[in-house]
């Protein structure tokens, strides 16, 4: 046979070019990452327009140097989730050793069905799974990465309904009663999930709220009381730590008693707090989730790992793959199954979310977590003390985490988020909190600060205070925004 090795290198000289222009490109966005959010584009229309030529997709091919920058002219038009000033959402920030071993993973472009095409990769999920495992003493369990809390409360939700009817993986729902109990400020990933799997999206009930935004169980049991009096049997019980407007988290350790005594599945939906496990102080928020079936946690939501990067873990070992093994002789030829994570994915080829996680927890180590997700909770309750001490604006409880929920007087908040918006002043996103609106700021992001959220603050009772009067505020131009 020849060697035909030489062939690679013009795709070698052509991809290490390609990597020093990208890290160009990555410097000079950096430098503007931080600076105010551009408010033409804002508007998708007239941002379409503007990009038409940069998108289109057309017969001719174009080279390289041009296509990456086009590439920097479409990150240029795309909000910065690292800016201290994108508060909108539940994940934010850059980790420096993530992104750049992101980078890096790409490179390798590993599928982590099995070890034969992953090789060190399966050791480095595996790592990463007994860690996160351990953390919550599920030792004898184990876990699996999925693209997103979706997809990890959609497979919680088959696990219990195999786990129900055990033979509804091979046949199919029987058409039984059976119902999903999920707080009424709870994810619609599980209405959602509950839509794909068979059971129906009716089958998921909301559970009543007490005032801090945590399943009531008194009235839970009451309602399981007389659902199962109606025939309705419970399927799952979802906990979820830290709910996704108030970041409140349901108590676990009381539902897990509710679970065992009506034969329910118990999931906790941690794709936000799950996270503080790693914390000594914050722990005690998930007391009893050791008596879990099964968790969602999201590493790409409270410790700043770039999106994606989910895992689903489960108490028993085993149920993974009972649920979602197939046999295919052509691509699980070892014989170790142990080693061959496929036989419990979702997924057939699948990227290494875990290696990111592994070289950030490297960085820190679990002391550096802790510390992380402290600070994270302190520049919450900072948030909430100066909103406390501004005439005008309303904090709506003390923040149970890393959400800040607060309202503006005379300012419908989603008007107030709009026009923050619409300015290019600040990304900050609006939900319902026992039924009433609120502004919602998240405190995700590594990088922000106190001095930070002093200028926030300040530019939401500024943008408020310009809403009340009733003035609009000139444009760049002049014109009016
Ligand atoms: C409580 C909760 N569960 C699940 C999810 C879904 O996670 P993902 O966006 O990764 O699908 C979210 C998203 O914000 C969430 O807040």
């Amino acid at each position: 046979l020849r060697d035909h090795s030489h062939h690679a290198e013009p795709i070698q000289d052509e991809l290490l070019t390609a990597l020093e222009q990208a890290l160009h490109i990555a410097a000079a966005q950096l430098a503007v990452d931080h600076e105010s959010l551009d408010r033409e584009t804002r508007n998708p229309l007239r941002l379409a327009a503007e990009l038409a030529p940069r998108l289109a997709l057309g017969t001719d091919g174009r080279g390289m140097p041009g296509v990456l920058q086009d590439v920097a002219q479409l990150l240029r038009s795309t909000p910065s989730t690292a800016s201290r000033r994108f508060v909108n959402q539940l994940f934010g920030g850059r980790e420096p050793v993530a992104v750049a071993t992101e980078w890096l993973a790409v490179l390798a472009n590993s599928s982590l069905y099995t070890f034969k095409a992953a090789g060190a990769q399966v050791l480095v999920e595996e790592t990463v799974l007994r860690k996160l495992l351990g953390a919550i003493s599920f030792e004898a369990g184990e876990g699996t990465f999925v693209p997103g809390g979706s997809l990890a409360n959609l497979l919680a939700l088959v696990l219990a309904r195999n786990a129900a009817w055990p033979s509804a993986r091979e046949h199919g729902c029987p058409d039984t009663g059976r119902a999903v109990y999920s707080s009424a400020e709870g994810h619609y990933s599980l209405r959602k999930g509950a839509g794909m799997i068979g059971i129906g999206r009716a089958a998921v009930q909301d559970a009543v709220v007490d005032e801090l935004g945590r399943i009531c169980t008194t009235h839970l049991r009451r309602q399981l009381r007389s659902d199962r009096e109606r025939g309705i049997v419970p399927l799952l019980i979802n906990a979820t730590a830290g709910t996704t407007v108030r970041g409140a988290f349901d108590p676990i350790d009381e539902l897990a008693d509710l679970a065992a005594e009506f034969g329910a599945w118990l999931h906790v939906d941690g794709a936000l707090g799950a996270s503080v496990a790693l914390s000594p102080k914050y722990r005690h928020l998930l007391r009893g989730i050791e008596r879990a079936d099964s968790v969602s946690w999201n590493p790409h939501k409270l410790m700043g790992v770039p999106l994606q990067c989910s895992a689903l873990l489960v108490r028993q070992r085993g149920l993974l793959a009972a649920s979602l093994e197939e046999s295919a002789d052509y691509l699980f030829q070892s014989g170790a199954a142990d080693f061959d994570p496929g036989h419990k994915s979702i997924q057939c080829g699948r990227r290494n979310d875990a290696l990111k996680l592994w070289a950030l927890w490297r960085r820190l180590g679990d002391v550096g977590w802790s510390e992380r997700i402290e600070r994270q909770f302190a520049l919450a309750a900072y948030a909430a003390e100066q909103i406390r001490r501004t005439p005008g604006m309303h904090l709506v409880e003390a923040p149970p985490s890393v959400c800040v929920c607060f309202v503006v007087d005379g300012c419908d908040p989603a008007a107030l988020c709009r026009r923050l918006e619409q300015d290019g002043t600040l990304l900050v996103g609006h939900g319902l909190v026992g039924g009433r609106r609120v502004v919602r700021l998240v405190c995700v992001n590594p990088a922000l600060s106190e001095t930070d959220l002093d200028w926030i603050l300040r530019a939401v009772a500024e943008t408020g205070a310009k809403i009340t009067a009733g003035l609009r505020r000139p444009g760049p131009n002049g014109n009016d925004a």
